[in-house]
């Protein structure tokens, strides 16, 4: 890898993306931050902050679940940044809805969360293959892609699938030595977990822990993580150091699921 790399992360006006902007920033990445365009405030913050580790950031603004829009974040990073070096595929939604939930809700998620992840690694790779420089992939799955519970069907699929996709595509791109991995959070304090359920008018922090610990042993309710732990996940396996990892979903929730 060449001494100069960028890195572009997608859902970073906030929570986990944020922090995995910022770590990679201090380590020394340039970094294209992107998310959907109403979070503009939050992102050309995050920008700015960024430029204050005099790394090079630039916004980029698109829905993770089009084609068209990610590929031209991945045009977009190269053309400002230079290369693409790693790609966090974090932008995700979560919905706490039965499993009688409606067609559209199903579609969203697995919209948003899986095939968003497809798409972040298809054009991430061709990118990377281009650049013949090998490359890192990172994508987030979870605790609900580890293990199924209760009234988060549509996520807990949309979690799998990333676990799956992630496994199929290191098998195929470390001939070019791009390494794909995902996080697997468990509890992590950011806006996703705090927000109340337009569906249900529950807050979803309660929703989501209870629905998913169903199962597993509660006397391991884990403390709550924060996102500049999972950051530093990232930061390890977007590192040159990280090479030998491929292929791997690792759990970061206090030991809930082993
Ligand atoms: P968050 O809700 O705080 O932030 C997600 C960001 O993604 C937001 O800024 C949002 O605007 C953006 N986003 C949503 N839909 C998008 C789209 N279609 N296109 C582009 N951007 C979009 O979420 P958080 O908690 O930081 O989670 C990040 C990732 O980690 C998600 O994929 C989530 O499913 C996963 N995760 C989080 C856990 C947690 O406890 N916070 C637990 C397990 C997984």
């Amino acid at each position: 890898m060449s001494s100069r790399r960028a890195a572009l992360v997608t859902g970073a006006a906030q929570g986990i993306g944020r922090a995995a902007a910022l770590r990679l920033a201090r380590d020394g990445l340039d970094v294209a931050v992107s998310d959907l365009e109403h979070k503009a405030a939050d992102v050309e913050q995050l920008v700015n902050e960024i430029r204050g580790y005099r790394r090079n950031s630039v916004a980029v603004y698109g829905d993770v679940s089009s084609e068209e829009a990610v590929v031209a974040l991945v045009d977009q990073t190269v053309s400002e940044l230079g290369s693409l070096d790693v790609v966090v595929a974090n932008a995700g939604i979560f919905e706490a809805e039965s499993i009688l939930t409606s067609e559209y809700t199903w579609q969203r998620v697995m919209d948003v969360n899986a095939k968003s992840a497809f798409l972040c690694i298809k054009h991430a790779a061709n990118m990377m293959v281009k650049q013949g420089k090998g490359g890192r992939i990172i994508v987030a799955s979870s605790l609900a892609g580890k293990q199924g519970a209760a009234n988060v069907g549509a996520y807990c699929a949309s979690k799998f699938a990333v676990r799956g996709l992630v496994q199929a595509s290191a098998a195929e791109l470390k001939q070019h030595k791009i390494t794909v991995n995902a996080y697997a959070p468990g509890f992590i304090t950011t806006p996703m977990r705090t927000r109340r359920s337009p569906v249900s008018n529950t807050a979803l922090e309660i929703a989501s822990l209870s629905h998913i610990m169903t199962g597993l042993d509660r006397s391991a309710l884990p403390t709550q993580g924060t996102p500049e732990e999972v950051a530093g996940l990232v930061s390890y396996w977007a590192s040159e150091e990280a090479g030998y990892v491929t292929g791997q979903t690792w759990a970061i929730d206090g030991g809930t699921y082993f």
